[in-house]
């Protein structure tokens, strides 16, 4: 039968992609122009039979693929994928379930609410919290400042979903010195605007000050939307929450909003849970399932401890849809989606309390591992205090440019992968371990690459 046969086609070059995922070099050997010309990219005005269609994809998009899911990719906050997350994804596909609401699929509503209820466990967040799984950081963070939005608005008698912002009494804006470009996007995308955000200085880890909220915060009049970051992406530096909470909360009209795309995860861990403590005073967060749970792309999580500010914000209400205040898409702004919490439960499930805290506490073992024998490299200076799963280093004996050029030996050489960065106006190089299949081998393997290719530098 045609599809049974794609379908196993499809999963013999999945096999065989993630078989090759430890040895083969972790960057793309070609770039955009050689796979444009290998791809066939005119349209074709007859079809061709699905098993060639697909073999003949796999192979001209091979030379291409970046082995993200490798055990030695450090670039950005990229998890590896659990295989049994990725065996739930298929199913999400095959299943092809619509959760926008719950009469569409009973079965990912209820998925949905389980993951829901078993994340919001694991961070320690309010268990009466929304959750709604979105694709990413960038759409959690979205979300959780359109219910900031709306509740600020609401509290100065203001209907923002009906009336807009113009005329509003809008919210002062005030974020850390180094909020992730994503905030920023929200804060844009949501008409909050990101040059009217203020910054509050940082430390010199990327930290958001208290002392300098505080002083921000007597600056200003009305309502006031305050967001801190659990986990910095070069540094992984948690801002001290439990201090910004208690800075917020003395005043009424304000709300608190954390962005803990990976660092969340931190809460997790009773290791670690420590450097996150007064997380649970915010009022939402956001959080990603791609990075450190390593559940496949896309899944994000937004929360909300006020489930009616998400509501008011971001469910759609049309006659023939029937999407009530308790269906999955409530608390998203989209409409259909895909059954992303699947692959969710099957992480949780499958890891358990104690597998994600040993998922969490291997990595920032492996960052720390990282950094120790990199700093025995001669000329390369760890910059930041590796509290999580980042680390940032500079070449200092070679000149800014030859630390960038390090960076594309790097990638280029194929052993790992790591990126550049920007860090006090200076080029640095960032590794980030989040991948579940990561070894202590890895590690050293990459950390000689690493220092070769500086070494290389010097010579050249
Ligand atoms: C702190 C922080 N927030 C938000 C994001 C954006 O997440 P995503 O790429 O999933 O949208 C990132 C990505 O690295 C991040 O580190």
């Amino acid at each position: 039968m045609e599809r049974d046969d794609v379908l196993a086609e499809a999963l013999e070059l999945a096999r065989s992609w993630l078989r090759s995922l430890p040895d083969r070099p972790v960057g793309a050997p070609v770039g955009a122009e050689e796979l444009r010309a290998r791809l066939d990219t005119t349209l074709p005005d007859e079809g061709v039979d699905p098993v060639t269609v697909i073999d003949r994809l796999a192979a001209a998009v091979e030379p291409g693929l970046v082995a993200t899911g490798g055990p030695r990719y450090f670039g950005f906050v990229t998890g590896g994928t659990l295989p049994v997350a990725m065996a739930a994804d298929w199913l999400v596909s095959a299943f092809d379930q619509n959760p926008a609401a719950t009469v569409m699929s009973p079965a990912a509503a209820v998925v949905e609410e389980t993951a829901a209820a078993w994340v919001l466990e694991l961070l320690g967040l309010p268990a009466g919290a929304a959750v709604g799984f979105v694709t990413g950081g960038q759409m959690a963070n979205f979300s959780c400042l359109a219910a900031a939005r709306h509740a600020l608005l609401a509290g100065e008698g203001w209907d923002v979903e009906a009336d807009g912002l113009a005329g509003a009494p809008v919210p002062t804006v005030l974020i850390g010195g180094h909020a992730h470009s994503t905030l920023v996007q929200a804060l844009r995308l949501l008409g909050l605007g990101s040059r009217r955000a203020r910054r509050v200085p940082a430390d010199d880890q990327g930290r958001m000050r208290p002392d300098a909220l505080r002083t921000a915060l007597a600056a200003v009049e009305g309502p006031v939307l305050v967001c801190a970051q659990a986990g910095e992406v070069n540094t992984g530096a948690v801002d001290p929450l439990a201090e910004i909470a208690d800075v917020v909360r003395a005043r009424d009209r304000a709300w608190l909003h954390v962005d803990g795309a990976f660092g969340l995860w931190a809460a997790a861990s009773p290791e670690r849970r420590g450097s996150v403590a007064g997380v649970e005073l915010a009022d939402s967060w956001a959080v990603d399932g791609h990075k450190w749970l390593n559940v496949p792309y896309d899944c994000g999580m937004a929360i909300v401890r006020d489930p009616g500010a998400a509501t008011a914000a971001l469910a759609v209400s049309a006659s023939y849809l029937a999407v009530g205040s308790r269906d999955p898409s409530a608390v998203t702004p989209e409409s259909s989606r895909r059954a992303r919490a699947l692959p969710v439960y099957a992480a949780l499930r499958s890891l358990g309390r104690r597998g994600v805290a040993e998922l969490v506490d291997r990595c920032c073992a492996l960052a720390r591992q990282a950094a120790a024998e990199l700093a025995r490299g001669p000329q390369i200076r760890v910059l930041n205090d590796v509290v999580l799963n980042q680390v940032l280093f500079r070449v200092d004996a070679l000149g800014d440019v030859d630390t960038a050029a390090v960076v594309e030996r790097v990638q280029r050489d194929g052993t790992c992968w790591v990126g550049g960065t920007t860090w006090l106006d200076r080029p640095a190089i960032r590794l980030s371990v989040s991948n579940w299949s990561t070894t202590p081998e890895d590690i050293s393997r990459a950390v000689t690459a690493i220092t070769e290719a500086v070494g290389r530098g010097r010579t050249a």
